[in-house]
């Protein structure tokens, strides 16, 4: 099964809608927790792939909160915009990051739920930046990552890479192949 995003075979598609909310679960539930949503944040969910992280912190924001679901596939943000069809607080942005015009300071939380592996290793430090720039002063990153090669990134990596953009960690919660973490300005 080849990890094509960009022009997803069925089976892919398939698989991905069973796999990412059956082994996401306690994942998913731990970062809800630590996210500590009041309902009227904005978001950006960096990375939706087929939407079932949107979908969960979508229906916490009910206090005028706002979701952006950005990926660099057409056709899974296609798949997001289905799951999300009933809610107007949901803006969908289909690109690259260092190539769309954000404005710095729009976020006050974002969440990053295994898409780092899937970045190029050589671009990895400038994508990150330019998450990193959208986020608001007292704002906060989540990743959730599998932290064993080949797909996944070791933690003392993760935890450079953060560093490089002048945040600083905390780890969330880490069982098997998998961490939360959180990353803020100091
Ligand atoms: C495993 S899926 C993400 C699952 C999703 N975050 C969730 O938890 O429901 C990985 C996603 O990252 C996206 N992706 C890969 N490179 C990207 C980039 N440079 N910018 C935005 N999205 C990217 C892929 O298109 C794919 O949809």
């Amino acid at each position: 099964m080849s990890f094509n995003f960009k022009k997803p075979s069925k089976l892919f598609s398939w698989f991905y809608s069973l796999f990412c909310p059956i082994y996401g679960k306690s994942y998913y539930k731990e970062l809800l927790k630590s996210l500590k949503l009041s309902g009227s944040e904005s978001i950006l969910d960096f990375g939706s792939g087929a939407g079932v992280l949107a979908k969960k912190i979508i229906k916490e924001l009910s206090n005028g909160g706002k979701l952006t679901c950005l990926d660099l596939s057409e056709a899974f943000l296609n798949r997001v915009r289905r799951k999300l069809r009933k809610y107007s607080n949901a803006d969908l942005i289909w690109g690259d990051i260092r190539e769309l015009s954000i404005p710095p300071n729009s976020f006050d939380r974002i969440t990053i739920s295994w898409v780092i592996h899937h970045l190029p290793k050589e671009e990895l430090q400038d994508i990150l930046q330019s998450i990193v720039n959208t986020l608001k002063p007292d704002g906060k990153i989540y990743v959730i990552e599998f932290l064993s090669p080949p797909h996944g990134i070791p933690e003392a990596e993760l935890f450079k890479l953060f560093d490089g953009t002048g945040l600083s960690e905390s780890v969330v919660f880490r069982k098997k192949m998998t961490g939360i973490f959180e990353f803020k300005k100091t």
